[in-house]
């Protein structure tokens, strides 16, 4: 079964048309035959905008998975994560960790991210840094794992165990 997933990208200059979005677009390359892309949006970065079309889309749960791409760094606008944490009902620490820790071994510049994985409802939301070199990269970190955790989190799979 497809992962159905929405595409946020997060960025001031794309949400005016300044700059073409090419990190949504890497999202949905990326994973392929794996998901089925149910939204895409570009939105500036703006704490209650972010927070209010994550928490609308898991509510109807519109999508599977919510992918969003920047504004996790350390700029006064990135906020991403923050208002990913403003409607999260649980953190998933494994996922963020385990992109950090690879990103860390292609750039030192991989701590810089703040991303967050949480859940709300049954949909799974994570944050991916802005660049679609970093997408891609974060992405393949998690496609291993990717289809187990929403199968689990959408009630689809129960015994970890008898799936090895
Ligand atoms: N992670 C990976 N895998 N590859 C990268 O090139 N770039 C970093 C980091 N994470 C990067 C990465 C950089 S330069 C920054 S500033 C932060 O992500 C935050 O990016 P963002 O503010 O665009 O979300």
């Amino acid at each position: 079964m497809k992962i159905r997933t929405a595409v946020l990208t997060v960025s001031d200059q794309g949400s005016r048309g300044l700059r073409e979005d090419k990190s949504g677009p890497a999202i949905v390359e990326t994973l392929g035959e794996l998901a089925e892309i149910v939204w895409t949006g570009v939105m500036p970065d703006e704490r209650a905008q972010i927070a209010g079309v994550l928490r609308e889309l898991a509510d109807t749960d519109a999508a599977d998975l919510i992918l969003t791409t920047g504004g996790t760094g350390l700029s006064p606008r990135d906020v991403t994560p923050e208002a990913t944490l403003d409607i999260a009902e649980r953190q998933v620490p494994g996922m963020a960790e385990a992109m950090r820790a690879e990103s860390l071994r292609v750039t030192p510049r991989g701590m810089l991210s703040r991303g967050v994985a949480v859940t709300r409802g049954k949909t799974l939301i994570v944050n991916l840094p802005g660049s679609p070199k970093a997408v891609r990269e974060c992405l393949d970190v998690l496609l291993p794992a990717l289809p187990h955790g929403v199968d689990i989190l959408r009630g689809r799979a129960g015994e970890c165990a008898a799936q090895m």
